[in-house]
């Protein structure tokens, strides 16, 4: 079958394709159907079946003979280690770990924060909710205790499960005090925490709270897989939106596993006893569905690699990866592509590695730009695929399914739509726009099994944020367009929402921050561009009246702020002081009209500005920051 004939048939009979590609899948009771309309415009999939997530990821592999397979292969350039975990091995060891949480008090339905570096273990933490169906939250170790706060108080924890420390090159990242600080700043207080005791760093426990990992399995139970329904969570994941307030994104448990096992072969073209690599973080949705599930629900190895692309120990990292583990496909962010480029531009790295398993590169989090496509064609030599996609969807949107037939690549595009995805471009009053032309993209609803179906306890942000705007569609915050031949091109986001190296930032939570500082009286931040990270945040600051300190001062706090109470992964590190933000009459800032000044690009003086003079006094401060050149 082509592509175009998948496509149609998911659009066109959606309840037959579905049920077919749920057939991949380990029921304990199989869904009497697969689309439940009856909430609409809130939709779910496969909800009156019952089934386990660790049971199809780990348990059903031992089971069909392939428990001496490696399901997880740990490369740490930091620490100089390579270990490798066995199917048979990954479930006793999640088995054990579900057992020992369960003996304290964890069923379904309870919520559990993991806050683990790239260590096997925090695939294990997640695995051992899933089989109890518990409900995880990972949080990313490059949040501050402030940010792990905010969610232990969403997501309301029975436990929380973290390691010792992380490791960023030159510097440990002491989770531990992080831990202590965010539950003594959370009014929820978590039952119990596990600590996974590292080796690079032992944490002091404390006594009546703290658990050791090995300690509180020591002499327990096992547990066994507990089915849940399809529409269970399997877990919330927070996302940034345009307020300080993360969103929780909910992963419904049937949907999730239908999904990815689907993409694992037709898009990935990965089957079982392959090896995938997706060289980002598990506190991140790429994490989430092809670190640990993706790859683990098709059979495959999965690497969890602890390390940069660069400086750990050089930009020939990721090839020593690919090549001693002969992965077959390969999936990272532009950034870190742009990152091995700078330090080796003639890919002289790529040479000294035999790449022959490698059957593709893919590329998502970020517009891939051309140029580093380009590079990583030309030196790779095997085809580059950008797909797009969002913590809400779970999996790819946009993508080029080579598992089905590569379509010719067009630069600049993350190819086609996904099955199940209706995509489509609209004006500012929800009309369909015809092909070439720039609006907001918006998917007509349903979206397919794995999105989405509402926000942990915020269904009304949820019709809010994504369905109110454009009735009867889902509102992806992205503007592109759709090109001729159904090739979709993302251009911008249409919120506060900057992309700082693969990483979704909201720059409203970062002026929530610099709002706090005693002598800010008025902030705006902005995304402008980078040659590396593709955004990096900018500082705008009004300082209250009276305030004669020196502005450089005021600067390096607020940047001290950012970084305590969001996190290092903010890279919040530019900033300037100003007299006057620019506003619209009514009062709005004009944001998109800083940005343009700050990367030189041409602009119209916005109609409704209140004081044009305020532009040349923004654009003097930018150029004192080194932009604003044109
Ligand atoms: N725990 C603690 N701190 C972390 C962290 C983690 N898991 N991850 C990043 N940080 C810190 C970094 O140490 C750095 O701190 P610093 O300001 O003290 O240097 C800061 O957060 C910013 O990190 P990062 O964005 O990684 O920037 P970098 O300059 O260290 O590295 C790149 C640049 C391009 C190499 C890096 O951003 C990268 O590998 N990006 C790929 C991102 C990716 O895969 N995203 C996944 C989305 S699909
Ligand atoms: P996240 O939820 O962190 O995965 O971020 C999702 C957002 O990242 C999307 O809404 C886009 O703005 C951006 N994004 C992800 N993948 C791509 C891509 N391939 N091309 C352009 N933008 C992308």
């Amino acid at each position: 079958m082509s592509y175009a004939d998948v496509y149609r048939r998911s659009i066109t009979d959606p309840e037959g394709f579905w049920m077919e590609q749920a057939q991949a899948i380990d029921w304990v009771s199989a869904p009497s159907r697969a689309l439940f309309a009856e909430n609409a415009p809130l939709y779910e999939w496969y909800k009156d079946a019952q089934v386990n997530t660790c049971w199809n990821a780990v348990d059903r592999h031992v089971e069909a003979g392939r428990g001496e397979q490696l399901a997880i292969i740990h490369d740490s350039p930091i620490t100089h280690s390579t270990k490798g975990i066995t199917y048979r091995e990954l479930r006793d060891r999640v088995a054990s770990l579900a057992g020992a949480l369960r003996a304290k008090g964890v069923e379904k339905g309870d919520r559990v924060i993991i806050y683990m570096p790239m260590i096997p273990e925090a695939l294990e933490a997640m695995l051992a909710c899933a089989r109890l169906g518990a409900i995880h939250s990972v949080v990313f170790g490059g949040f501050a205790a402030h940010e792990l706060a905010v969610r232990i108080d969403d997501a309301k924890p029975k436990a929380i499960i973290a390691a010792s420390c992380g490791l960023e090159p030159g510097r440990v990242v002491h989770y531990k005090p992080l831990l202590d600080a965010a539950i003594d700043g959370a009014k929820h207080k978590p039952a119990f925490t596990v600590i996974f005791q590292r080796e690079q760093e032992v944490a002091k426990l404390i006594e009546g709270r703290d658990v050791a990992w090995h300690t509180f399995q020591y002499g327990v139970e096992p547990a066994e897989c507990v089915p849940v329904s399809g529409d269970h969570p399997a877990y919330v994941l927070y996302t940034s939106g345009t307020t300080g307030q993360p969103k929780g994104v909910i992963r419904p448990t049937a949907g999730h596993l239908v999904a990815l096992n689907w993409t694992m072969t037709n898009l990935y073209k990965i089957e079982a006893g392959d090896v995938f690599w997706a060289a980002s973080d598990v506190g991140w949705v790429v994490g989430h569905s092809y670190i640990c599930y993706g790859p683990l629900i098709a059979g495959a190895t999965t690497i969890v690699f602890e390390g940069k692309p660069v400086g750990t120990p050089d930009a020939g990292t990721f090839w020593r990866v690919i090549q001693n583990h002969k992965v077959k496909s390969f999936f990272t962010a532009p950034t870190a592509l742009r990152a091995i480029k700078r330090e080796d531009p003639s890919g002289s790295f790529i040479k000294e590695y035999n790449l022959k398993n490698l059957q593709a590169l893919f590329l998502a989090g970020e517009r891939a730009d051309p140029a580093t496509i380009e590079w990583a064609q030309q030196h790779l030599g095997v085809p580059v695929i950008d797909h797009w996609w969002q913590t809400e969807t779970g999996w790819a949107i946009a993508g080029n399914p080579m598992g089905i037939e590569l379509l010719p690549v067009k630069v600049g595009s993350p190819t086609v739509a996904m099955p199940g995805y209706d995509v489509q471009v609209l004006d500012e009053g929800g009309h369909p726009l015809p092909a070439g032309q720039l609006g907001a993209i918006a998917i007509k609803l349903p979206l397919p099994p794995g999105t989405l179906p509402t926000l942990w306890n915020a269904e009304e942000r949820f019709r809010k944020s994504y369905l109110n705007t454009f009735p009867g569609y889902y509102e992806t915050g992205d503007a592109g367009y759709i090109d001729d031949n159904g090739y979709v091109y993302i251009m911008a986001r249409t919120d506060d929402v900057i992309n700082v190296a693969g990483h979704r930032l909201s720059t409203g939570a970062m002026e929530e921050v610099l709002a706090s500082h005693p002598d800010v009286g008025e902030c705006a931040v902005i995304g402008v561009a980078d040659e590396l990270k593709g955004q990096l945040p900018m500082g705008f600051l009004c300082l209250n009246k009276g305030i004669n300190r020196p502005h450089a001062e005021v600067v390096k706090e607020c940047v001290g702020l950012v970084r305590d109470q969001i996190g290092p992964v903010a890279a919040f590190k530019l900033a300037c002081v100003v007299d006057r933000l620019p506003k619209t009459r009514s009062g709005k800032i004009l944001r998109a009209t800083m940005v343009k000044i700050a990367d030189g690009e041409a602009f119209k003086m916005p109609a409704t500005i209140d004081d044009p003079a305020i532009l040349e006094e923004i654009r003097t401060a930018l150029q004192t920051l080194g932009y604003a050149r044109s």
